[in-house]
């Protein structure tokens, strides 16, 4: 092994060494789940003319997407994007999963300790990622509660 290649290992294992000390720290601060989500999340994007929409700004700054399908009052697909923290990430693939099947009155009774439950809990900094989730859905939801309003009145 000559010099050059001693220093890209020595370098190899301090990266390796940097990843394993964050992944160690991550598991101290949140769950099994929380990171699973965070970092498969499921449900993440948009829908083609979705039946509801509604983009959100936490007051972290950080801001939160989500669209609606509906069909015949029951939610059968909802995405998400977002430009938060890893948690927020979370709570958007947790909440596009919860809202599925669900009419949407149902929907609208979904509140942050719902996305708390599944995920086992976060970190009180970042329980108001779980309320910018559902605020955001809320929002969506109250989008398609007003363009159907508009579809009634044809
Ligand atoms: Fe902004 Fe989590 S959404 S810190």
């Amino acid at each position: 092994m000559d010099v050059a290649e001693r220093e890209f290992s020595d370098l190899d294992e301090l990266v390796r060494g940097i990843e394993e000390r964050i992944r160690k720290e991550e598991r101290e601060i949140y769950t099994e789940r929380t990171l699973a989500e965070a970092y498969n999340p499921r449900n993440v994007g948009e829908l083609g003319n979705p039946d509801g929409a509604a983009r959100v700004t936490g007051p972290c700054g950080d801001t939160m997407q989500i669209h609606l399908r509906v069909d015949n009052g029951i939610i059968v697909a909802s995405k998400f994007i977002t430009d938060g923290c890893g948690a927020s990430i979370a709570c958007g693939s947790v909440v596009t999963e919860l809202v599925k099947g669900k009419t949407v009155e149902e929907a609208f009774a979904i509140e942050d300790k719902d996305i708390l439950s599944v995920l086992g809990g976060l970190p009180e900094e970042n329980i108001h990622c779980a309320m910018l989730a559902v605020e955001t859905l809320r929002a969506a939801l109250e989008d398609y509660k007003s363009k159907d309003k508009e579809v009634m009145k044809v």
